[in-house]
Order: structure tokens, then sequence, then C-alpha cells
């Protein structure tokens, strides 16, 4: 495997950052996850327009221009002979003596692409049987609609739930209302039919993959309302799923240990995640 480091296209095995890099010391950085499908970037446009965002947010300069970076990514898939997997990109605000203010202003963002191969088989059995997720209290920061590097609290959810058999972990917030998952945005479908989220304004990543889903439900037809739910109307929900880059669109068969319907995937996630790459860009 290959991987691009700041200018270089390196090894995988030897690829490697400063120890002073500031995405080491400090999570002081941003990323980007992308699928990858037929050897297409799926909805690359959405996701570096989420990037700048981001880096303008934590006022981190852009390591290259757009065009560049797209040339890059396309290089790190092809040399890495992935046509149906996932690339990761991520610009930190560079290397410099440790220093919790940021350094100088020539001081150049790292950046990193790396891409791998998805398997199939298990994602199609992840779609096929279901996910189990856990609720946990939200403990993040209140910026994580900034796609940064800084994901202690979700790799700490995330392994609690992999300890309890489940494979996701959804925060709540203190009223009982459900923002995400440690790695996903997720919905429910009501016992009208209608399609719910949680506002994208606060307190949430917006995903990419949420985005292009509302459109996608719109050319079904689908109703959505983008309003949050409760633990309890997730638990008595007709169906929940969850979304992202390296998912899509995840049926969860049960939350804390509770069947969700009869406790099999729900035709309406189903028909979206079949119709999903037909409006992706
Ligand atoms: N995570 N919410 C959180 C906290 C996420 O980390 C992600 C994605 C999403 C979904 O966003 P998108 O649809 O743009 O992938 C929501 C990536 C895939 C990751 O950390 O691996």
């Amino acid at each position: 495997r290959i991987a691009y480091v700041n200018g270089a296209y390196v090894p995988h095995s030897e690829a490697a950052i400063h120890v002073e890099d500031r995405g080491y010391q400090f999570a002081d950085g941003v990323y980007e996850v992308c699928e990858i499908r037929h050897g297409f970037i799926v909805d690359l446009s959405r996701h570096l327009d989420r990037l700048d965002r981001s880096l303008r947010e934590l006022r981190i300069a852009w390591p290259m221009s757009r065009a560049a970076l797209i040339h890059v990514i396309r290089e790190v898939s092809r040399r890495n002979r992935v046509r149906n997997g996932l690339f990761y990109l991520q610009v930190t605000r560079g290397v410099a003596r440790r220093d919790h203010v940021f350094p100088a202003n020539d001081t150049p963002p790292s950046l990193v692409v790396t891409a791998k191969r998805t398997d199939a088989t298990a994602i199609a059995k992840k779609n096929a049987d279901g996910i189990e997720a856990i609720t946990v209290p939200e403990n993040r920061w209140d910026r994580v609609d900034i796609k940064s590097v800084g994901l202690l609290p979700n790799v700490l959810a995330r392994q609690k739930a992999k300890e309890l058999g489940a494979q996701e972990a959804i925060f709540v917030d203190t009223d009982g209302l459900v923002k995400e998952g440690a790695a996903t945005n997720v919905w429910i479908v009501d016992g009208d039919g209608t399609l719910r989220t949680r506002p994208a304004e606060h307190g949430i990543l917006r995903g990419i993959t949420r985005t292009t889903l509302m459109d996608v439900a719109k050319a079904l037809g689908l109703k959505i309302e983008e309003k949050a739910f409760s633990v309890e109307e997730m638990y008595a929900a007709r169906e929940v799923f969850v979304t992202a880059a390296t998912s899509i669109c995840f049926p969860v068969v049960s939350v804390d240990g509770k069947t969700i319907s009869n406790g099999h995937p729900g035709s309406i996630a189903q028909n979206i995640r079949e119709a999903f790459f037909d409006i992706a860009e």
C-alpha cells in the first residue's frame, strides 16, 4: 500500500509524521472519509466543501489547492488499486515546537491521504442482518460540527459498544434526545412512515451521507422531518438506521438490547440504500 504524506508518495509501512505534529500532540486537525465506488469518488465536492468549512472554523490553511488535492486523492486511490473502498485525508496545523497557541503563520499544514479497499461481504452482511447499538451520554465538546481528529470520546463509546456486543454507540443529550452515533448520523422511521433525524445546526456533524440521503428520500417521495427524537421514540420506531460514508445506511435492529420493530432490517432503509448511488454525485 501507498500513502501520501506531505508531498511524497511513500510505502504505507514507512508513512510517518513528525513527533511534534500538532495533530499528534493536540488533535489540532481535521479529516474526511469518503467512499470510492466502482472507481468513482462518491460526493467528493460535498466532502471537500465540508473540509473547507472545518479548516476555516479552525483557521488552518488549505495544504494545497482544491484541484491539487483532488489529484492527490485520485493518485492515492489509483496507486492502491482501490475501485471499491475508502480514502482518508487528514490536515493538521503542522509541525511546531509544542506550544498551545497557534504556530507562526508560515507553518505549513500537514497533509496525509490514504486509501483502502473495503470488505464487501462484511458490509452486505451488516445490511442483511442489521446492527446492534447502545446509547451513551453525550460527553464531547460543543463543536462536533467540525470534523476534527479529536475523537477520544467517540473511540471510548465505540469500544463500549463492542464490549457489549454492539456495533455502534449513540450519543444522547441531557434532555434524552438522540444526537448521533460515534461515527454515524442516526435516523428513525416513525409510526406515520416519516423519516426523522436531528437538525444539524447544533451538536452533531452534518454528515455528507445524511445530506445526500435527504435528496434520495425526496426522490423516493418519502416525508422527512429534521426534528430531534427521544431515546423512547427510537425504541418504539418502525425502523432505525445509521448513515456514514463508510456504511451508507446500516439498519439497526436493536438498541440497548431492545428489539426495534420485528428485529429485522426495515424496507425503507433498504430502498434508500438501493437508490443512494443513483443520486450521489
Ligand atoms: N465518520 N457523525 C460523526 C460523529 C461521524 O464521525 C461521521 C462520519 C458521521 C457521518 O458523516 P458522513 O456521512 O459525512 O460520513 C456523523 C467517519 C466516516 C469516520 O470517522 O470514519
